[in-house]
């Protein structure tokens, strides 16, 4: 791939993971060109501004509908030459006109290990539901309408035997989320990433 991979970021709240880009392959395998949210107040935001980053909202109550919002996201991305969409804590459901857009070439990262747990309080669906072994995912967004559903890049687990609070989980999660993300991102930018022809849901991962 000639270049630096080209990546845009859509994120709603704190903007961590962001940062973890910015502070990881930003300017190096990949820059960061474009970051956008659904919501104005997003600390993510100033982070890119911090950066240097272009910046966008599109808030729905300025978009006649989802779809309409959507599509001026793509637009807003495809103009600044993004190849990569990363989602990292986007919480708004993504629709047609930009995943079939950016078809393949979107990512979001999940503090599960999936297909468990997936959607909104995934920790605290994995607490009420017992188990041991916590984890980080980051797959592909494909247009299925399915959330969390898409096929898996990489995942990451670590056994919380004790865990009783989301919050002593996520203090355990978020250094794996910072590091994942970032390798994901690598990973796509060396062109190590396929699927298997035999099995599309197959992520194949060919680091040399
Ligand atoms: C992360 O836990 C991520 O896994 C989930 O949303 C959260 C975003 O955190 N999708 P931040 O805004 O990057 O700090």
């Amino acid at each position: 791939m000639a270049g630096p991979l080209r990546v845009g970021v859509l994120a709603s709240g704190a903007g961590t993971n962001l940062q973890a880009l910015l502070d990881s392959v930003h300017g190096e395998e990949a820059l960061v060109v474009a970051v956008a949210s659904d919501r104005p107040d997003a600390v993510a935001l100033r982070r890119a501004e911090d950066a240097g980053v272009a910046t966008a909202v599109f808030a729905l109550d300025d978009h006649p509908d989802r779809p309409a919002r959507d599509g001026a996201i793509a637009d807003w991305l495809a103009e600044r030459d993004v190849q990569l969409v990363v989602l990292a804590g986007y919480m708004a459901l993504l629709t047609s006109p930009l995943l079939r857009r950016f078809a393949g070439r979107v990512v979001n990262i999940h503090p599960s290990l999936l297909p468990a747990f997936p959607g909104l309080r995934a920790v605290q669906q994995a607490l009420d539901y017992g188990v041991k072994v916590f984890g980080v995912t980051v797959h592909f967004v494909d247009d299925d309408g399915g959330v969390d559903t898409g096929p898996v890049l990489v995942q990451r687990a670590v056994e919380l035997p004790g865990a009783t609070t989301a919050q002593e989980v996520m203090e355990q999660l978020r250094p794996i989320e910072h590091a994942l993300l970032p390798e994901a991102v690598r990973l796509v930018a060396r062109g190590a990433v396929s699927r298997d022809p035999d099995n599309p849901r197959r992520v194949v991962v060919s680091e040399n």
